[in-house]
């Protein structure tokens, strides 16, 4: 419930970023902007990207960056492009240039190893196994839900997901939950319907909203772990209709490469404005723009490679707590691209039964909802 109420108020955020970009709002600075967008790029695309994903790249804001004016200097730039690009934000964002920041919390662009892990409490690395036959596994979807949420998990198992036949088909899916921040009884039930279903994995964080970004990642490891043999993944929610016969048909047909397809946001900005319930201050992010993102609630999908590449630069790449950012983060350490797919939908006026079933994912839909659309026939 909780969980669905901050996606609502993320996606409101979304919205209202995207309407200010198109007012301008936040583009007063524009030439600076511009530079200073394309340096972060460059920065990033050049130093970030190594075979394995990370190459060392000094981020070193050292006290001469502060009184450095040389903008144009290419050496300058590259080791203290986090400071640049943050005083562009105090600018174009408005703050007071009174508030004082110690620079050195600013959140860095890479770390070494400090993304948080966490152990399996239930790790069903059997999940994938295609034992002695011949059926391949086509697709892995992901499935985030909190931990109380057992009754949307039944929903979503007796519609989208039934095509999987208790994952034994080319379709397999997995819920991927935290323990619950209060109540270990909750910890038992998830415990005991993991051992029935079979289709839950369960790791040692708090299945809290601000852990979200863990619960992504828990999920895109167990998925380059332990199915592995998958050929493409899929991130969702439990709110979301996926029209997964359809997905199966024309997943295909969408050769995905080195890239990450879905609904994808073009422009992201994070909200600047302070007095924003969604404000994202410049120390917890000081760049102008987020990297290119496609958002978890309808969904995405991609490739094992990308996966696994996800999953390998992420130790590096310091924790942000909106998870369809922070893989974006990933993803652009990477260098892949995201593509727009417009049958990933989050519609909630003209939603009618059969709408819905033509899209290929639809968010956000209660269960009974969801039951109604897999039950109706078009
Ligand atoms: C930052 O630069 C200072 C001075 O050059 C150096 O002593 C320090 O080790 C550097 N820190 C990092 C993390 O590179
Ligand atoms: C930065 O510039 C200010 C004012 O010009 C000066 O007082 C300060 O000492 C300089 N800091 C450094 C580290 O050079
Ligand atoms: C850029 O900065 C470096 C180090 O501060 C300096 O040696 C070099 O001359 C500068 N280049 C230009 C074109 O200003
Ligand atoms: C910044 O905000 C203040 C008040 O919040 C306003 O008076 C000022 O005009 C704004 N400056 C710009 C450049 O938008
Ligand atoms: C400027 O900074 C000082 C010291 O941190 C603080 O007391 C003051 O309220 C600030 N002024 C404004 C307008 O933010
Ligand atoms: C800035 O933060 C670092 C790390 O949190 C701390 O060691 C340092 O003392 C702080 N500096 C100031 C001036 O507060
Ligand atoms: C797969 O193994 C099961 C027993 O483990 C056996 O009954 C079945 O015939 C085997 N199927 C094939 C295609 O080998
Ligand atoms: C594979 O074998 C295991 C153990 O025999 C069984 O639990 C699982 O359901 C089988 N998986 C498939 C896809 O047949
Ligand atoms: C998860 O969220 C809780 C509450 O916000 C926080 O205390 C905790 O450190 C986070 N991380 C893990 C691994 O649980
Ligand atoms: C889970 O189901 C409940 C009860 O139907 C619903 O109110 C809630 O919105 C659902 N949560 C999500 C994330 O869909
Ligand atoms: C910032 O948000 C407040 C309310 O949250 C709103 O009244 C104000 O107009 C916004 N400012 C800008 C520049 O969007």
């Amino acid at each position: 419930m909780l969980i669905r109420i901050y996606k609502i108020l993320i996606f409101v955020l979304c919205i209202v970023s995207s309407m200010l970009i198109l007012l301008g709002l936040y583009q007063t600075q524009a030439s600076y902007g511009q530079l200073d967008k394309l340096l972060v790029g460059f920065s990033r695309r050049r130093t970030f990207i190594t075979g394995n994903g990370i190459k060392e790249h000094k981020i070193n804001v050292t006290d001469n960056d502060k009184n450095n004016t040389q903008r144009n200097n290419q050496t300058t730039r590259k080791t203290s492009s986090i400071f640049l690009d943050y005083q562009q934000v105090l600018k174009s964002g408005n703050f007071s240039m009174n508030q004082s920041v110690n620079i050195s919390e600013v959140r860095p662009d890479k770390c070494d190893a400090c993304f948080p892990q966490s152990s399996y409490i239930y790790k069903n690395d059997n999940l994938c196994s295609t034992n002695n036959s011949t059926t391949q596994v086509k697709l892995l979807i992901i499935i985030l839900t909190a931990i109380s949420e057992t009754h949307n998990r039944t929903t979503v198992r007796k519609t989208w997901t039934s095509i999987s036949n208790k994952n034994t088909r080319e379709l397999r899916y997995v819920f991927v939950l935290g323990k619950h921040a209060k109540d270990p009884t909750f910890n038992m039930r998830a415990l005991e319907e993991a051992k029935i279903y079979g289709d839950i994995i369960i790791k040692d964080f708090m299945d809290v909203y601000n852990n979200l970004t863990l619960k992504t990642m828990s999920g895109l490891k167990w998925a380059s772990d332990f199915c592995s043999n998958a050929k493409y993944v899929m991130k969702t929610d439990t709110d979301v209709y996926v029209n997964t016969p359809r997905l199966l048909q024309l997943i295909d047909s969408f050769k995905i490469e080195n890239e990450i397809i879905g609904r994808c946001i073009l422009h992201p900005t994070p909200m600047r404005n302070e007095t924003s319930k969604y404000y994202i201050s410049p120390v917890q992010y000081p760049h102008l723009t987020y990297p290119l993102y496609c958002i978890g609630g309808p969904g995405y999908v991609t490739t094992m490679k990308v996966v696994k590449g996800i999953v390998s630069v992420s130790p590096n790449i310091p924790f942000f707590f909106i998870e369809d950012v922070y893989v974006g983060l990933c993803n652009e350490a990477l260098g892949y691209k995201v593509r727009s797919v417009k049958e990933f939908q989050k519609n909630k006026v003209k939603r009618t039964v059969c709408w819905l079933k033509r899209t290929i994912a639809c968010h956000p839909l209660s269960p009974r909802e969801i039951i109604k659309t897999w039950n109706t026939r078009c």
